[in-house]
């Protein structure tokens, strides 16, 4: 199987987000393994969405976040829960976007060319699974209309992956 990522060509961002939420769908079409999975979105909004550099996931195990699947430079393996920005919106439960991380207290820096980010819990059956994170070299880059885009996918991959080998 080959799978190209559809270049994107609009600016509007709902329209991104719909274009994306389609190849999303056909991503996971047949697959539930969460590694796999989650390895599969990181990708496709690594290499489809503009000025990132760095898209991953850290999953929640044994009362911390430990890194997964991802793309861009090496990262800090755990981060706890209440830490950082992840580690923050993964105790607020709640979507977090930072425009300038050098404000943001207790922000971990891994990589030095990020500038913004936005983390986005990944609840179930009101279960922490995880965070879904982002950053970019560019301040504020992220805004409503990528928390919600984002959300939306992630709602996509919790629906399509099995959860039940996750502790
Ligand atoms: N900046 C994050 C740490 C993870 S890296 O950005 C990949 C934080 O403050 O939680």
């Amino acid at each position: 199987m080959t799978f190209q990522i559809a270049k994107q060509e609009t600016n509007s961002k709902p329209e991104l987000y719909a274009n994306l939420l389609v190849q999303l769908r056909s991503l996971l079409e047949g697959e539930r393994d969460l590694i796999a999975n989650a390895a599969n979105l990181s990708s496709l909004l690594y290499l489809a969405l503009p000025d990132l550099n760095w898209a991953g996931f850290y999953f929640y195990k044994d009362g911390e976040l430990v890194l997964g699947p991802f793309q861009g430079q090496p990262a800090c393996v755990r981060i706890a829960i209440g830490k950082g920005v992840c580690g923050t919106a993964a105790e607020q439960r709640q979507t977090i976007l930072v425009d300038n991380v050098h404000d943001f207290p207790g922000h971990i820096a891994c990589d030095s060319a990020s500038n913004s980010e936005i983390v986005v819990p990944l609840i179930q059956n009101e279960r922490l699974l995880g965070v879904l994170d982002l950053d970019s070299p560019t301040l504020a880059r992220f805004d409503e209309q990528d928390a919600e885009g984002l959300n939306e996918l992630a709602r996509v991959f919790l629906d399509s992956t099995s959860l039940a080998g996750h502790k």
